[in-house]
């Protein structure tokens, strides 16, 4: 394997604490999903809780499971459910369940007494209640819960990110929600209040109001902005991993670098891209352009003096002139968590500062 992907865990660490200490008082809990947006999810998991988050989200059941089994203990919080879902396990390992339907809410409660975050639907149509099941959620919550079948945990959402506008469109919405928990019997104070969250990266970092309780940072941690007028090092962020592929042959004009779409790369970073711009690689001390990306392998541009063996970088902090995961997503016409979480698993990771 000639590509190979190094994670800076005192990058990601940095982040972690960087957006903690931005989100503080609320908590900082850490999207760990798509493992680790394709840096691994238990590495990250552990560098998160070592560097000021308090709990982790992961997409679902499995793998809040996979979290327990490598002995991690903290807050673990699981919201999108299938038919096969064992909540059985989930419960009995302690994990808090997103909920966003009666038939979930009587699934859950039948398999064990869970701890819950009723979800609403804010705008995003993703999954969460609408506005008119709501309160019909909330009220066969409080009756589980004075049966003693369920703990009510929390309230949440997910802001869609699509503009302000629409973010504080969710934000009434959201606090609306909370209105109508709170008329139904919901405590708003006290042990028994649940906790209330709903921003993400963007509205962690720019919108204080949407904080409530605690922020799900995902991306920003990453390395990778959610803004388009501000780049993740504008944010004070680092980016933690830097994909490199040595040259595996010399061919005519171009150097054939060892990575390709089956590693991750998007096939169609090329100078016909929808972006009007091909991707580049850093190939000694200049760009090389990128001229077509194959399943294994990918060309780009040679001098004389490359050899084969030669290490280009990918993408990276973009300190020494390399692009940067940001970069490769505007030249794919795609966000830059699409460019990290497809970095493939069969590319070996090496841990730095572990
Ligand atoms: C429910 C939930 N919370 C938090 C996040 C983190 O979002 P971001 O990566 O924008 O910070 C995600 C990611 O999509 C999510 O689905």
């Amino acid at each position: 394997m000639s590509a190979r992907i190094e994670i800076d865990l005192d990058a990601f660490r940095h982040n972690v604490r960087t957006l903690a200490a931005l989100a503080a008082p609320a908590r900082t809990m850490l999207a760990v999903k798509a493992d680790g947006y394709g840096h691994g999810m238990l590495p990250i998991a552990r560098a998160s809780l070592e560097s000021g988050a308090d709990s982790l989200a992961v997409l679902d059941v499995p793998a809040a499971l996979a979290i327990r089994a490598a002995g991690i203990d903290a807050q673990v919080f699981a919201w999108l459910h299938g038919k096969e879902t064992d909540f059985r396990a989930g419960i009995e390992a302690g994990v808090d369940l997103g909920v966003s339907s009666l038939t979930e809410l009587r699934r859950i409660a039948d398999a064990g007494v869970a701890s819950v975050h009723l979800k609403i639907d804010t705008g995003l149509h993703r999954n969460g209640a609408s506005p008119e099941d709501w309160p019909e959620l909330v009220r066969a919550t409080l009756d589980l819960q004075e049966a003693g079948r369920v703990r009510l945990a929390g309230l949440w959402s997910h802001l869609a990110d699509a503009s302000p506008d629409d973010d504080a469109a969710a934000l009434a919405e959201f606090r609306a929600a909370i209105a109508v928990a709170a008329g139904i019997g919901v405590p708003m104070a006290g042990p028994d209040r649940p906790l209330l969250h709903l921003a993400a990266s963007s509205a962690g970092i720019r919108m204080p109001a949407a904080r409530f309780d605690l922020v799900r940072f995902g991306i920003a941690a990453y390395g990778v902005s959610p803004f388009d007028d501000v780049d993740a090092r504008g944010l004070g962020m680092r980016a933690p991993m830097t994909v490199t592929a040595e040259i595996v042959r010399l061919h005519g004009d171009y150097a054939v670098l060892g990575i390709g779409s089956a590693d991750g790369l998007p096939p169609t970073a090329t100078p016909d891209a929808p972006s009007g711009q091909g991707a580049e690689v850093l190939l000694g001390d200049r760009r090389a352009g990128v001229f077509v990306i194959h399943v294994d392998e990918t060309f780009v541009g040679a001098t004389r003096h490359d050899q084969v063996g030669d290490v280009a970088v990918i993408y990276g902090p973009g300190d020494h002139g390399e692009p940067t995961a940001e970069d490769w997503a505007r030249w794919a016409a795609t966000i830059g968590d699409e460019i990290l979480a497809r970095a493939s698993t069969r590319i070996p990771r090496v841990y730095l500062n572990e």
